[in-house]
């Protein structure tokens, strides 16, 4: 059976990236805000993200509007009972997101498959709030969802062999690479990119050298496209403290521990890119490194 409709759980950063990227494949998608209220303003951020494509004559205006026309943004969880997949991005909470998967699988079908985008929380916990285990994997994609090319697709030990293909078959078919990845705190990415991205905070608080230099040396000197402080802002420092956390909780290695500096600025909200401040201050343009 195909993958035809899909749904979104989330509107986040990555949630949005998500159904903007299937949207652009020609799937029908259909992305819930969780957060209520109104949708114009997620309608608004997919339309300039694609009239950038337009501008950069990477899209036409046609083909943008059939993207917009493919893309339902909506807050009502029951719009989801016609999917074939459904995909949660909500936020990094193991109950909320087990309620969540709950009340999906009363939603929608037996045969539509569910899935967590979640960055480290274990998929095996995840399934085990809902009755057929078996539907439940872990589908982790990157930020930004339309460029970056990898998915992870993470079975449990409840998931046929014959899902994992299906999902492997969709990841290709969309335009991505999939790799296959047990069911342990932060897969393969996180698990090896978070502790850089600490590591990175704590040569900074030891004064190693500034925010600038420390981005500078890992972008020129290993070829990344953003250094370690400027992606730890693009992705959230919430974020990141949330998946040092997690991992320090599974692994108990100090090295993996948040940092205080992290800490702090999570307390302070101040939480890199989306919220304007954080390593960088983005008032300005290009940003500017703080002393912190
Ligand atoms: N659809 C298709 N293509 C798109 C697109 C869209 N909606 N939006 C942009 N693109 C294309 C652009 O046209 C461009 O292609 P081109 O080079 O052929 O013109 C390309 O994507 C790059 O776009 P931009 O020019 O806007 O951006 P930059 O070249 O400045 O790169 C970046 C920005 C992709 C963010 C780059 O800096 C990067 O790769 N940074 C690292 C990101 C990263 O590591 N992400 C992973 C984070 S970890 C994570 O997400 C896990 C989670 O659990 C926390």
């Amino acid at each position: 059976m195909g993958i035809e409709t899909v749904g979104i759980v989330g509107t986040g950063q990555m949630g949005l990236g998500i159904a903007q990227l299937l949207a652009q494949q020609g799937i029908r998608t259909v992305a819930i805000k969780m957060t209520g209220g109104d949708v114009s303003g997620k309608y608004a951020t997919v339309d300039k993200s694609l009239q950038k494509l337009v501008d950069r004559e990477k899209l036409t205006a046609e083909q943008k509007e059939h993207i917009l026309e493919a893309l339902t943004i909506t807050t009502d969880l029951h719009e989801l009972r016609d999917c074939d997949l459904v995909i949660e991005s909500i936020v990094e909470e193991m109950d909320r997101k087990q309620q969540l998967f709950h009340e999906l699988e009363q939603i929608t079908s037996e045969t539509c498959l569910l899935a967590s985008n979640t960055s480290t929380l274990g998929i095996t916990e995840l399934a085990s709030a809902v009755q057929h285990r078996e539907r439940l994997v872990g589908l982790h994609f990157f930020n930004p969802a339309t460029v970056m090319k990898l998915v992870e697709i993470i079975p449990t030990l409840h998931t046929p062999n014959d899902t994992v293909e299906r999902l492997h078959k969709w990841v290709e078919a969309i335009g991505k690479t999939p790799v296959v990845v047990k069911d342990e705190t932060g897969f393969i990415v996180n698990r090896l990119l978070t502790p850089y991205m600490v590591d990175a905070i704590r040569a900074y608080e030891r004064g190693l050298a500034d925010a600038a230099a420390i981005d500078t040396a890992m972008k020129l000197g290993c070829n990344h496209p953003m250094g370690p402080l400027e992606l730890a802002d693009y992705i959230g420092l919430d974020i990141v403290y949330h998946m040092a956390t997690n991992l320090y909780e599974t692994f108990k290695e100090p090295r993996l521990a948040p940092p205080p500096l992290l800490r702090t600025l999570v307390i302070a909200e101040q939480l890199g890119r989306k919220s304007g401040l954080g390593f960088y201050d983005y008032s300005t343009r290009p940003a500017t490194p703080r002393k912190l």
